[in-house]
């Protein structure tokens, strides 16, 4: 398949981008800068220049592809605490890619996360049934699933708050260690006993590849391979790869030391994937969260 890719330059799209020439796909991936055009045309990929708010270059580039997948996410708006801005540019670009496949039974595959169900407080494990009326990122994921109807083949991977390996500079594990460095000390939100869900990146990009290849029309799919880790064994991993210590912080004290991470660092998100592994026959084989945290890589200073 020709495959279209938004955010294919970053992290999770330097895995995809490989995952899907491997197996026989050719790939045109948006490109905002000559830096990630650079980047894409150096893995072999196409490139189509624009960005998330140029709806007619992403209907146009959908229209001319077999199928898309949609990843890039204003990280830099939601960083700065524009989260309403940042998924309005997410629904709007997604109706616009959804405009041009409309009656095409095309695949297209969008992005949410597991943590939306870890902050509605589920207070048990959350599986691909779970579903939420709307808000945050929410509202473009039930566009995408209510795509079945407009005979697109839409899928959603949720993925999980924590994407992780050698490829990821810039997700909350970084950021984590970021915030560590600065402080002198690895934080936790009170007992740290919340759990994250984690996923290996090139497990991830399995899975899109999966989804893109086969999943039925109007699927949730989880990208899960731990299920949920304890927020202060990860604080502690980080403590041991940097030689800080660790500290309990209070949600109140949150943002003063992990910025826009406390907004997330307190939810409880144990997650199942047990649906997506039997439907699309998916199983992580990478090593786990803890595993690499106990590598060097994540701990190399820039
Ligand atoms: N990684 C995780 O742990 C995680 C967890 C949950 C959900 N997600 C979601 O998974 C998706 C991929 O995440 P990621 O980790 O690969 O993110 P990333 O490394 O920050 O990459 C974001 C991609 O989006 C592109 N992008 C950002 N703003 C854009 C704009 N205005 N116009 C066009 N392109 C734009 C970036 O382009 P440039 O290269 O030009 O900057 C980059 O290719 C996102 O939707 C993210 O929210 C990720």
């Amino acid at each position: 398949m020709r495959v279209f890719i938004t955010g294919a330059s970053g992290h999770v799209g330097s895995g995809l981008v490989p995952e899907l020439l491997q197996h026989g796909h050719s790939v045109v991936g948006l490109a905002r800068s000559d830096a990630s055009a650079a980047k894409l045309t150096e893995w072999g990929a196409d490139v189509a220049r624009g960005d998330l708010d140029d709806l007619d270059g992403l209907r146009a580039a959908a229209a001319a592809a077999d199928g898309v997948i949609h990843l890039a996410f204003r990280h830099d708006a939601m960083v700065a605490g524009d989260l309403t801005g940042a998924a309005e540019t997410d629904l709007a670009a997604v109706r616009a890619m959804a405009d041009a496949l409309a009656g095409t039974d095309k695949p297209f595959v969008g992005t949410s996360g597991t943590g939306l169900l870890g902050r509605a407080n589920l207070g048990r494990i959350g599986t691909e049934t779970d579903t939420m009326p709307g808000g945050y990122r929410i509202d473009a994921e039930n566009f995408l699933i209510d795509l079945a109807a407009k005979n697109i083949r839409s899928s959603v991977v949720r993925l999980p708050p924590v994407t992780h390996s050698t490829l990821d500079t810039s997700g909350f594990v970084p950021s984590l260690i970021s915030f560590a460095r600065r402080n002198g000390f690895s934080a936790y939100i009170a007992d740290g006993a919340n759990r994250w869900p984690s996923v290996h990146t090139l497990d991830a990009s399995r899975l899109y590849r999966l989804a893109l290849e086969s999943a039925p029309a109007g699927t949730r799919l989880h990208a899960i391979g731990d299920e949920g880790i304890e927020v202060r064994r990860i604080a502690e991993a980080i403590a041991r790869g940097l030689d800080l210590p660790t500290r309990s912080v209070t949600p109140e004290q949150a943002p003063g030391y992990i910025g826009f991470l406390a907004a997330f660092a307190g939810i409880d998100n144990p997650t199942s994937a047990a649906r997506t592994s039997e439907l699309l026959d998916w199983h992580p084989t990478y090593p786990g969260l803890l595993e690499e945290l106990a590598e060097d890589f994540y701990f190399k200073e820039a």
